[in-house]
């Protein structure tokens, strides 16, 4: 036996370093995307500003977040169903909830927590100070709503009372 470390003590070593490493990459990446958050599908024009601060804010809040580019989102909030009267910029889709415009990542983790019967949850418009739609301190008072297929609302959040 020879006291020098021996060529499998090393492959040893740069196992367990293979493995720290890969463990600090996951850690990584479970910090930005919880594990136990669906992906957010974002239907969005790509000139879209405020729609892509949206996207920052979602990722921000842990949510993982794939982008579909349309130049014309209205084909898609017709698909999904949402009442016109609903709509402002960007459409998503979460598990089977369609969450349209610029709705605060918590109300939508409440919506996946409480899981009630509706078709989804809009901001309509765009108010100035919802996420994505930061412009100073300034907030206009606005509500997220929810609603069904038939357009039915209720208020389901309200931010800047
Ligand atoms: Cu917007
Ligand atoms: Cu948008």
């Amino acid at each position: 036996m020879s006291s020098f470390p021996s060529r499998s003590s090393h492959l040893k070593a740069f196992g367990i370093g293979m493995v720290l490493a890969l463990l600090g990459v996951g850690a990584y990446f479970q910090f930005w995307s919880s594990p136990d958050l669906p992906t957010v599908t974002v239907y969005k024009s790509p000139s879209c500003n405020c729609c892509g601060e949206w996207v920052t804010h979602m990722k921000e809040q842990g949510f993982p977040v794939e982008v579909e580019s349309r130049f014309d989102v209205k084909p898609v909030k017709k698909q999904v169903g949402l009442p016109s009267s609903l709509a402002a910029c960007h459409t998503a889709v979460v598990d089977n909830y369609v969450v349209e415009g610029h709705v605060p990542a918590q109300d939508v983790k409440q919506l996946l927590r409480e899981t009630p019967d509706v078709r989804g949850l809009s901001v309509p418009g765009m108010p100035v100070g919802s996420p994505g739609m930061e412009r100073g301190d300034r907030v206009e008072p606005y509500e997220v709503v929810t609603f069904t297929p038939a357009g039915d609302t209720t208020v389901f959040a309200q931010y800047g009372r």
